[in-house]
């Protein structure tokens, strides 16, 4: 038998759904190369915005069909676009759904999809083996929802295979609740994994070739703040909530093997004396912040509950930059919040600028139902919002390029991810800064190498050098 995991959503997602192949690996099933040979389908959703939801939903609704025979399926490739679809093949067993929009949307999902083989929301997707054996006996329409407070098992399942970069999950949930998001409502209560086991899975994935890491939490850095996640058999801590992820650091800079770690994402109240000292400490620890900022408006950063002003972030990107000047800030921002004038935008505009970001997403508001501003009007109409994105990623192409432009004649150490896409000739990587990297190797290199690269040319997301 054979499976397919489709992903949308963040890199937890993806997180997600490596342990959930792994999961169905290690219970006999075998990876499927594309749909057309895929007996089992399961769609790992999101739902922070409703145009997400309906991507997830609807390729749950396209593979049904699929598996009814009425419809077409979508190359995994071309899914998105919803284009170069080809006539179905009978192969479809099961479609399964996974993943945040399963827990926004409870028993409903069925009314949305009422053919759908199995539901599961996130923090119980280790079950998913055992439900597909139950819809392979006769069952169908199974939902199950976790409970706030879960904590999953198969966390720490990996796939394999030679990658050289893998993620790690250390914190689960969100307590932070402001008031656009649905995440909290859908990934539950803060849950922080012991650091032996976030540990003991590092080491493994270093043991097995892994260079670099990236972990992963909703608001990493208020990792070991809810519960304590340091038993006695941890590295030595005084707990609290600005010394346990910085300790979390400094135990896995110490992982022989592992040449990098990342982690994301970040809320600027967690940007500490003692994070920034975790970063000039810990040479592993590579010198990039996700750090969104959502507006640069004190009056809608207020309303969105954020628990910071604007003086207060442009502080915290100042404390990583007066130690690195060349420390990578990335950012996401919303426009078009509920009640968003004129003035707000263009104070995000500006805050944009002299935050000086390395990279930017913005996004364009959308109601998500139960969350605090769902109850006010969306009164910023569609036009204006795609006004507003586009003036904002106008501004990110020229501020990048003139990031970039700095970097143009120093060297930038690279860990090597591959052939470049566009062209086979060169190959691509990132630096500490996660910039993305192509270069000419005038040695031979391979996936996972440290190397080397002399900056020629800057473009607004991209490095070009040689080594
Ligand atoms: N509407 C638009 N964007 C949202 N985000 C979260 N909730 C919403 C929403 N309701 C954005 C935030 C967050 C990113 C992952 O998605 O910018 O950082
Ligand atoms: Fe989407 Fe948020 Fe869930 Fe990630 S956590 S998949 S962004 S809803």
């Amino acid at each position: 038998m054979k499976f397919l995991v489709h992903t949308y959503g963040c890199q937890m997602n993806v997180r997600d759904s490596e342990a959930v192949e792994a999961l169905m690996l290690a219970a006999g099933y075998e990876k499927a190369a594309d749909e057309s040979e895929a007996d089992i389908v399961i769609v790992n959703s999101c739902t922070v915005r409703d145009m997400a939801e309906r991507k997830a939903v609807g390729k749950c609704g396209n593979l049904i069909a699929a598996k009814e025979g009425r419809g077409r399926a979508c190359r995994p490739a071309t899914a998105e676009a919803g284009r170069a679809c080809r006539p179905a093949t009978a192969a479809i067993k099961i479609v399964g759904l996974m993943g945040c929009a399963v827990k926004r949307m409870g028993t409903d999902v069925f009314k949305s999809l009422p053919k759908l083989d199995f539901a599961v929301g996130p923090r119980r997707f280790g079950a998913i083996p055992r439900l597909v054996e139950r819809c392979l006996a006769g069952e169908t329409r199974i939902l199950e929802l976790p409970d706030d407070d879960e904590v999953p098992t198969g966390m720490d399942a990996h796939a394999g295979g030679a990658s050289f970069q893998s993620y790690v999950t250390v914190l689960l949930g969100c307590d932070n609740r402001c008031s656009y998001c649905i995440v909290p409502d859908v990934r539950g209560h803060e849950y922080s994994r012991p650091a032996r086991e976030v540990v003991a899975e590092v080491r493994a994935l270093a043991a097995r070739g892994v260079k670099e890491v990236c972990l992963l939490g909703q608001s990493v850095l208020r990792y070991g703040v809810r519960n304590p996640a340091w038993g006695p058999d941890d590295p030595p801590s005084p707990g609290g909530y600005t010394e346990a992820f910085p300790r979390l650091l400094e135990a896995l800079n110490a992982v022989d093997g592992l040449a990098r770690i990342r982690f994301t994402s970040a809320h600027p109240k967690g940007c500490t004396d003692e994070l920034v000292r975790a970063y000039a400490e810990f040479p592993k620890v590579c010198r990039h912040l996700h750090l969104p900022v959502q507006s640069g408006s004190d009056r809608v950063l207020k309303e969105m509950g954020r628990r910071y002003t604007r003086v207060e972030y442009l502080a915290a990107v100042a404390k990583l930059r007066a130690f690195d000047p060349e420390f990578a800030v990335t950012t996401d921002v919303i426009v078009g919040y509920p009640g968003e004038t004129e003035e707000d935008f263009e104070a995000t505009r500006s805050l944009m600028e002299e935050a000086g970001f390395d990279n930017a997403f913005v996004f364009k508001y959308s109601p998500r139902p139960g969350t605090r501003s769902a109850a006010l009007p969306d009164d910023v109409p569609t036009e204006e919002k795609e006004r507003r994105d586009q003036v904002l990623l106008a501004d990110q192409q020229v501020r990048g390029q003139a990031r970039n432009d700095r970097l143009v004649g120093t060297v930038r150490e690279v860990l090597v991810e591959g052939p470049s896409l566009r062209n086979a000739a060169r190959w691509s990587g990132r630096d500490s800064g996660n910039r993305i990297v192509v270069f000419e190797p005038s040695r031979p290199v391979r996936i996972g190498d440290l190397v080397q690269v002399r900056i020629r040319e800057a473009h607004p997301q991209i490095l070009i050098g040689e080594i």
